[in-house]
C-alpha cells in the first residue's frame, strides 16, 4: 500500500502525509526536506527506539551528516517542560543549527513534545512526524499542535507549528498494545460521529475486520480519518471555529485524564468524554435514544470505557471549568447535531452536566440491578 495526502497550510502546499507499510520510502521523502549535509536528532521513547537501529537510522545516515538519538520517557505523565529542556540540552550540546531537522519517532506525547521543541529551539527547526501508534497515525500528528503539559493541565503550553512531512509506517501497528490500539479508535470513531455519517455505518459494517486488524480494512479507515483531518485542519489550522469540533468528547475527557492522574489512555478519557457529550445531544434531542445507545454500545464494542469510578461529578465539572477549552467563562462542548454532524455549544447547564455525569459514573447499585 502507498498513498499521499497534500496538506495545504493558508492555501499554500505544506507537507505531504505519506502512508506507507514499511520505512523504505522514508530516505526518498526527505529529500528536499533535509539541506545539504545536516543533522538529524531523532526524538523516541524506550518503546519507539526499535524501530530506530534497525530501521531508520540506515536510512536516516544516508541523508544526514549525522544522526543523534534522543531518549526520553514515555507516557503523559512526562509531557512537560522538564522533559522539553531534556531535549534542549541534548540538542545543545551535540550542536544542532537552525537548519538541522528534528525527527518525532512514536505517539501522541513523543509528537507533540518533539514538535514544540522544534517550533522553539533556536526560534524554531525544521521537524517531521513518523508516528507509530493508531492514535497519533489517525489525529495528533496532523494539523501542527505541539505543546506540552503544565501543572496537570493537558497542552496548557504549546505553538501550532506545522511539520515538514508526516511518514506513517502501517506496520508499526502490528506490536503496539491492544490497549493503545482501542485508545486511537475512539479517534477514529469520532470523525465519523462528527463529520461523516457514511464513515461510521462503514466502521460499523467493519467492525469484525478491524477487531481482527485486517491489513486492507485498516489501510481505509486510517485513510479516510487523515482525509477528514486534513479537510478541518486546512480550513481552520488555529482552532479559531470548526478545528474545534475535533474535540468532541475532549471536554470532560480532559478532566477524567487529569483526575485519574493520567493512569487513563487519551483515548479512553475521549469515549468517556463521548458518551457524556452524546447524551447531551440526546437531551437535547438532536440524537434518539438508540442513536445515543449505538454510540455507547460501539465504544464498549473496542474495548473502551464507558464508565469511570472513584470520580465524582462535581470534581470533573470544577476542573473542565479551568480547562482551555473554554469561552470566556461558558464550558465549550462540542455536540452531536446528528450522526455525523457536530456543532459548537456553549449553552449546556451545570444540571444538564450533572445528568451526562450520571451516564458515565460508575455505581455499584447500577452493577447489582
Ligand atoms: N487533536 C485535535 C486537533 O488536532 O485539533
Amino acid at each position: 500500500m502507498s498513498s499521499r495526502i497534500k496538506v495545504t497550510n493558508e492555501q499554500k502546499p505544506c507537507y505531504d502525509i505519506v502512508i506507507e507499510d514499511s520505512f523504505d520510502r522514508l530516505e526518498q521523502e526527505l529529500d528536499g526536506i533535509v539541506k545539504g549535509n545536516r543533522k538529524i536528532g531523532v526524538i523516541a521513547d524506550e518503546n519507539t527506539c526499535i524501530y530506530y537501529d534497525n530501521e531508520c537510522k540506515p536510512l536516516l545516515e544516508k541523508k544526514a551528516s549525522a544522526v543523534h538519538l534522543i531518549v526520553i520517557k514515555s507516557g503523559e505523565e512526562n509531557k512537560t517542560l522538564d522533559t522539553v529542556s531534556f531535549i534542549y540540552k541534548s540538542l545543545i550540546e551535540k550542536h544542532f543549527d537552525r537548519r538541522d531537522l528534528l525527527i518525532a519517532l512514536g505517539g501522541g506525547v513523543i509528537g507533540d513534545m518533539t514538535g514544540f521543541t522544534a517550533a522553539t529551539y533556536l526560534r524554531g527547526i525544521d521537524y517531521i512526524q513518523i508516528p507509530t501508534t493508531l492514535l497519533s497515525q489517525v489525529d495528533s500528528s496532523i494539523g501542527g499542535k505541539t505543546g506540552v503539559d503544565f501543572l496537570a493541565y493537558k497542552n496548557m503550553v504549546g505553538a501550532f507549528y506545522m511539520p515538514k512531512l508526516v511518514y506513517m509506517n502501517l506496520s508499526t501497528l502490528k506490536t503496539l498494545p491492544v490497549r493503545q490500539f482501542f485508545s486511537g479508535m475512539a479517534e477514529v470513531l469520532k470523525y465519523g460521529l462528527i463529520r461523516d455519517e457514511s464513515f461510521y455505518s462503514w466502521i460499523i459494517s467493519q467492525m469484525d475486520a478491524i477487531l481482527e486488524h485486517e491489513t486492507t480494512v485498516l489501510e481505509e479507515m486510517i485513510y479516510r480519518s487523515c482525509l477528514i483531518k486534513r479537510e478541518i485542519v486546512e480550513r481552520d489550522p488555529k482552532e479559531l471555529g470548526e478545528r474545534a469540533l475535533l474535540n468532541f468528547g475532549h471536554t470532560i475527557g480532559h478532566a477524567i485524564e487529569k483526575l485519574k492522574d493520567f493512569q487513563l489512555l487519551h483515548g479512553e478519557c475521549v469515549a468517556l468524554g463521548s458518551v457524556a457529550a452524546a447524551y447531551l445531544s440526546y437531551l437535547r434531542k438532536y440524537i434518539t435514544a438508540e442513536e445515543y445507545y449505538e454510540i455507547r454500545d460501539m465504544f464498549v464494542a473496542f474495548s473502551l470505557p464507558v464508565s469511570v469510578d472513584t470520580i465524582r461529578a462535581e470534581d470533573i465539572i470544577s476542573v473542565t471549568k479551568s480547562d482551555k477549552k473554554m469561552d470566556g467563562d461558558q464550558i465549550k462542548f462540542i455536540l452531536l447535531k446528528d450522526l455525523g454532524n457536530a456543532m459548537i455549544d456553549t449553552t449546556v447547564s451545570v444540571q444538564e452536566m450533572y445528568q451526562a455525569m450520571e451516564q458515565i459514573i460508575y455505581k455499584e447499585e447500577d452493577y447489582y440491578a
